[in-house]
């Protein structure tokens, strides 16, 4: 069984992973895999663009737990996806030295549902666990995922809407 774990850069994988680590979870980080996968590097964007279709095609029997924003690409049992309110996100961005540009692309991207929209085509919605992780913390969430991994919670899905946060812009 694949728990997959993704979420808009800066939604909080990498720091919810460490938190199951701590309690001896093993969860992959599936930015580590997609190295022979890169197709080409986008300097204005100061990002990789990988084959995720050829990707997913030599990732497709990992099992356990797996982090990463391309994660939903995978036929995972359970996908879980991480959200925070865009004007976070831009602040948790913020340190990482992205270029204002893909910050805000990234601000957007959350804003618009895009990895939601992508999870909803591959997924049915009894598989899927939206969290909000803007005012919660990794350890809370790591709490959730392993409540829902463990079928103690139901899904969760189409709850968390910014489109009320963007127009008050
Ligand atoms: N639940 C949270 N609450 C507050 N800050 C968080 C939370 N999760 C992550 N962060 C912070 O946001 C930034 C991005 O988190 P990270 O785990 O690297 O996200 P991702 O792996 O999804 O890009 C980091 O500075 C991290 O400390
Ligand atoms: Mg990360």
């Amino acid at each position: 069984m694949l728990i997959g774990i993704t979420g808009t850069p800066g939604t909080g994988k990498t720091s919810v992973a460490e938190a199951l680590r701590r309690r001896g979870i093993d969860v992959l980080d599936l930015k580590t895999t997609v190295g022979p996968f890169v197709i080409e590097h986008d300097s204005e964007m100061g990002a990789d663009v990988v084959d995720v279709e050829a990707w997913a095609k030599e990732h497709q029997f990992l099992e356990g737990y797996a982090e990463g924003a391309i994660a939903h690409f995978l036929p995972c049992e359970k996908i879980i996806i991480l959200r925070c309110r865009p004007d976070v996100l831009e602040q948790r961005l913020a340190p990482r030295g992205y270029s204002a540009e893909k910050i805000r692309e990234n601000a957007e991207a959350e804003a618009l549902d895009v990895i939601l929209i992508e999870t909803a085509d591959a997924f049915s919605t009894e598989q899927i666990y939206e969290i909000d992780t803007t005012s919660i913390d990794s350890e809370t969430a790591a709490d959730m995922i392993l409540a829902f991994a463990e079928d103690k919670v139901p899904a969760s899905f189409g709850t968390i809407d910014w489109s009320e946060y963007v127009m008050s812009l």
